[in-house]
């Protein structure tokens, strides 16, 4: 932007004053669109952007798991849509989009959100379950994306993509043991790719006013062994692992005009594990 033009603006800025901090923070009128509905985490950023005053709408391969959602949003009097549609189905995908179109005419926000992996080890994993696990994570959110972007370019709007600490730094085998869980090669790859592909798409979409920004979360608690919690706790720094709304306000937060000249971060919501 040249100078005058941001001379410009900043007057304009003084006229109008600088708007409250809890404006900045309102999603009120927006729409937003949340993949992996049905799971663990959307919950937390359904729960955020719907406090917000966003309309929610979520998207699941588990049609059941995201009429359970509705069910429980609606026990709390809000009002959530759900499309069920598998990310690795192009024409699921733009059915979606075509009737999102047809019923809010725009999107707003869109939280590529939906994940799966293999706990298989390196040796043993086969071909399929590494391209499974890539084309759900990657080639899913690229169709997402390309899909909401003739519903986004008018207005501007923001991605949100959802890495995880294991697309920064290696997993740590020391703690999984014999715990039943594990994290694989095709995850690693898949969720670093999740963080450059959200480096592309910013600089690509900036000049749309369309934000991209990534979340890396750390190990959330579901209920995993005993031992494996308290080796990953004792890993922590904050000493332990993500809860129920550790993720809540920060979606709200990336999704916001509270985070209008963010674009192309990273940010890793993991109590410090990658810190260390
Ligand atoms: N929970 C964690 O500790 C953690 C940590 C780091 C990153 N993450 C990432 O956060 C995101 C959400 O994780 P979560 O813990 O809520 O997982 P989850 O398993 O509870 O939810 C993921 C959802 O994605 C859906 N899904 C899987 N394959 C799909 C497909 N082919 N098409 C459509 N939907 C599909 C599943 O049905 C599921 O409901 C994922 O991308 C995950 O990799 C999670």
């Amino acid at each position: 932007m040249q100078t005058e033009t941001l001379i410009r603006r900043e007057k304009d800025i003084e006229e109008r004053a600088i708007p409250h901090l809890r404006d900045l923070y309102d999603l009120t009128g927006k729409v937003a669109l949340i993949t992996g509905g049905a799971g663990q985490l959307a919950h937390q950023f359904a729960e955020g952007l719907s406090e917000a005053g966003a309309e929610i709408i979520l998207t699941d391969i588990k049609g059941d798991g995201l009429a359970e959602r509705k069910r429980e949003f609606k026990q709390k009097g809000v009002d959530v849509s759900y499309y069920p549609a598998a990310l690795t189905d192009p024409k699921a995908i733009y059915d979606m989009f075509r009737s999102i179109r047809e019923n809010y005419g725009h999107l707003d926000i869109l939280i590529n959100n939906g994940g799966m992996t293999y706990f298989t080890p390196l040796e043993e994993m086969t071909h399929e379950q590494f391209s499974e696990v890539i084309e759900v994570h990657l080639k899913g959110s690229f169709m997402m994306v390309k899909n909401a972007l003739p519903l986004m370019k008018k207005r501007g709007g923001v991605i949100i993509n959802i890495g995880s600490i294991y697309g920064m730094v290696g997993a740590d085998q020391s703690i999984y043991a014999d715990s039943g869980i594990n994290s694989s090669v095709a995850y690693a790859a898949a969720k670093g790719g999740m963080i450059n592909f959200t480096r592309y798409l910013a600089s690509y979409l900036g000049e749309y006013n369309i934000r991209v920004n990534c979340i890396s979360p750390g190990g959330f608690y579901a209920g995993q062994d005993d031992e494996f919690v308290r080796r990953y706790c004792n890993k922590t720094p904050l000493g332990r692992m993500g809860d129920s709304y550790d993720l809540k306000a920060v979606g709200v937060f990336l999704a916001s005009d509270a985070a209008k000249y963010i674009t192309g971060v990273n940010l890793p919501v993991d109590g410090g594990w990658t810190a260390r």
